[in-house]
């Protein structure tokens, strides 16, 4: 059951939205599209009101800021971050971003849908009815799995550098931070890279924080501002620092879980940086080795 009730706009608007949604479309399922080229296309009308090309000519500081290929992205920047699988998503990355700056993005309507279409050309997977609100970050973006009806709020960071999966009905609050990624104590440069589990309908609230590798169960909950270094039990409620399970919600369970954090079988961990193959004799524990 949803909580959330139907908005209607003006018509007129709507009709040219859906032309727009459906030319995004046509051109992303193109292979002879330059995505390049459709990133600054369409963020020169989005945030300038005019063609690329004048915009260059008006003002080139403008236009030259909106083609992906002169600008670097943070992930340019780590070893762990595939050159190639990275330059096919960067310029709708690129898009996505900006249109967020703008109303296009900003607007539900227009952004929901928007942001819909581009992950399903991002993410590694991604199902039905993906809604993300706005100011939503990735650090890759292909490294990321996601089921159906998955809903991300708004200022989320999803670090998928080493791989995030949000299962079927998973939701993300405001706010929220998950991690893939981790460095030693003793070596900043030692990164290790764990994949992030987010279990079917389980609820990451507002505020709070996992880090790489732990899982969290089907229907599990992590209670706002807390902070996950390791795994949730099926519809364990977790919370403060560091996150502990205090109860589980009474409900009837099922006769099987999609992601049971006491059997799925967890990412082992890889090493980010060749300077550092092995792992470090006195490194902490990693999060994800056991339930809380
Ligand atoms: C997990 C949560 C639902 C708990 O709320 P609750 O069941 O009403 O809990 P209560 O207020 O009855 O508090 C029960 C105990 O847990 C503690 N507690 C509650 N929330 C806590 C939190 N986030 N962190 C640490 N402790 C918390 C209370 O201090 C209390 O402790 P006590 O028994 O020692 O007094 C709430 O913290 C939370 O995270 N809400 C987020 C709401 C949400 O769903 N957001 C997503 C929407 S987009």
């Amino acid at each position: 059951m949803t909580w959330l009730k139907p908005v209607q706009i003006d018509a007129d608007a709507q009709a040219a939205y859906n032309e727009f949604l459906r030319d995004l479309e046509a051109r992303l399922a193109d292979p002879a599209t330059d995505r390049n080229v459709l990133a600054r296309e369409v963020l020169a009308q989005a945030m300038y009101g005019r063609e690329y090309g004048q915009l260059l000519a008006d003002a080139p500081l403008a236009a030259l800021n909106l083609d992906a290929r002169n600008v670097t992205f943070e992930a340019e920047y780590y070893l762990a971050t595939d050159a190639e699988r990275f330059a096919r998503v960067k310029p709708l990355l690129w898009l996505w971003k900006n249109l967020d700056l703008t109303p296009v993005g900003q607007n539900p309507v227009t952004g929901i849908p928007t942001r819909r279409l581009l992950a399903g050309h991002i993410f590694r997977r991604v199902g039905r009815d993906f809604k993300c609100w706005q100011n939503v970050e990735f650090s890759v973006g292909y490294n990321m799995e996601v089921g159906d009806n998955v809903v991300v709020h708004r200022h989320v960071l999803l670090d998928d550098i080493g791989g995030i999966e949000l299962h079927d009905y998973a939701s993300l609050s405001d706010y929220v931070n998950v991690y893939s990624h981790t460095h030693s104590v003793l070596d900043g440069p030692d990164v290790t890279l764990r994949k992030t589990v987010i279990g079917r309908g389980a609820r990451i609230t507002y505020h709070s924080t996992v880090l790489a590798g732990s899982v969290v169960s089907d229907d599990a909950m992590l209670a706002t501002h807390a902070l996950l270094r390791g795994d949730i039990p099926p519809h364990g409620i977790a919370m403060g620092l560091p996150a502990r399970v205090t109860r589980f919600k009474d409900r009837p369970r099922p006769e099987a879980y999609v992601v049971d954090s006491r059997t799925y079988p967890h990412d082992a961990g890889r090493k980010a940086n060749p300077a550092f193959p092995d792992p470090t004799p006195n490194q902490s524990r990693l999060p994800g080795e056991g339930d809380l």
